[in-house]
């Protein structure tokens, strides 16, 4: 066999160069910047458990990797001058369809968590998701971002708590309840227990070995009894969660973590009123798949009957505008803030959503799309990996 007279090169040319230190978050020229400078704030624990995956972390690789699949082919002479990236969810219009998605524990991160995150959502107007394992309180979070947030729910196995926590989402003015479903165990979490293994501190403010310890620091667990709560996710659930819950809110109900089209056809027949594609960043399973991949079976099964949200390794202008392409009406990212987060504080929340916003905006500029309902199918091209 001939060998080929040119190898690809071993690193995008984008790689060149990523030794550079940053000092300011106007220096982060794209997500990875942030990713880099906020490997260094962060305890090994912590941040084993921010990027880790399940098992061999395959999923949260195919994540990024699936993107590849789908090539965009540009238009040209289109006049994008007068560009809109909005997108309108259940009424409301938001200027880029860029959502930050619910992060647990964000103080471990950095000790303004939770309200940073907000603060940089008011000045930049985007939706935030509030996490049910939130460091910072829901008031407090609603005190920075001077607008309703969402709010996410772990049902736990106890119905007692599941039901004093929505009543509590509620009376804060929560407009839709957000269910994760596809966290039934924290098995497998080989990354984050190798980065235990290398951290020598004694961490309680973050973790007690006695039941009920870990929760009762958490704000939205104040006042409801934990005794015998040993974790947030089960594997008892089932559909007939959707009912009860409905029962129990007149708040719209997502569900987060849809990875097929079935599921998404039984999310229309249990009436919610949206769903997440999400795997969870890749710490759900070691199933390899990317949602991405994912997204057109579900929007074949959904066909447009409700709106199709999707996150997991989402990092570049081009990933969101691929996503809406295939059909997503709004993209949610997790790590990327995060990483801003732990490397400046609010400022680094700011830059990441700022660097999302711009490279978004390059994408339906170079593209040739001037609006979000023109970003349809006929601009990919879908090769097999
Ligand atoms: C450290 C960490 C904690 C998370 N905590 C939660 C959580 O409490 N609730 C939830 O629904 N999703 C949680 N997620 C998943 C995110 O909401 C989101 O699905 C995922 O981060 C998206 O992938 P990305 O990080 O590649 O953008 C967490 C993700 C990470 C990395």
């Amino acid at each position: 066999m001939v060998a080929a007279a040119h190898s690809l090169p071993a690193l995008a040319a984008n790689e060149y160069f990523r030794d550079f230190t940053i000092t300011s978050p106007g220096q982060a020229l794209d997500i990875f910047d942030l990713e880099k400078t906020a490997k260094d704030h962060v305890p090994p624990a912590h941040w084993a458990s921010l990027i880790g995956g399940t098992e061999g972390d395959q999923t949260v690789l195919a994540n990024r990797q699936g993107f590849t699949r789908f090539r965009v082919k540009p238009r040209r002479l289109v006049d994008t001058s007068k560009l809109d990236m909005s997108v309108t969810l259940f009424g409301r219009t938001w200027p880029t369809p860029i959502i930050i998605d619910p992060v647990s524990r964000l103080k471990a991160f950095h000790p303004d968590g939770e309200v940073a995150v907000a603060a940089a959502a008011k000045k930049r107007d985007h939706l935030q998701i509030y996490a049910t394992l939130a460091t910072s309180s829901i008031d407090e979070v609603l005190a920075a971002r001077q607008e309703p947030v969402w709010c996410q729910l772990y049902p736990t196995a106890d119905w007692a708590i599941t039901q004093g926590l929505v009543k509590k989402q509620e009376a804060a003015g929560c407009p839709v309840l957000v269910v994760t479903i596809d966290n039934p165990s924290t098995f497998g979490r080989i990354t984050a227990a190798r980065g235990k293994q290398n951290d020598t501190r004694t961490c309680t403010d973050c973790h007690s070995p006695e039941p009920g310890g870990p929760y009762m620091r958490l704000p939205m667990f104040d006042g409801l009894d934990t005794t015998k709560l040993t974790a947030t996710t089960t594997n008892k659930l089932t559909w007939d969660l959707i009912p009860r819950l409905r029962d129990l809110t007149t708040m719209k109900i997502i569900l987060k973590g849809v990875m097929s089209g079935s599921d998404a056809t039984l999310a229309l027949e249990h009436k919610v009123d949206g769903i997440i594609v999400s795997d969870h960043g890749g710490r759900s399973e070691e199933s390899g798949l990317s949602t991405i991949e994912v997204l057109p079976e579900v929007v074949r099964a959904v066909g447009g009957r409700m709106p199709i949200l999707i996150d997991s390794g989402f990092r570049r202008g081009s990933d969101i505008f691929k996503a809406l392409a295939l059909g997503a009406t709004a993209v949610c990212v997790g790590r990327p803030y995060v990483w801003g987060l732990a490397a400046f504080g609010e400022a680094g929340v700011d830059r990441a959503l700022e660097i999302l916003t711009e490279e978004f905006k390059s994408a339906m500029i170079s593209f040739g799309a001037p609006n979000v309902a023109s970003i349809d199918r006929s601009f990919l091209f879908e090769s097999s990996l």
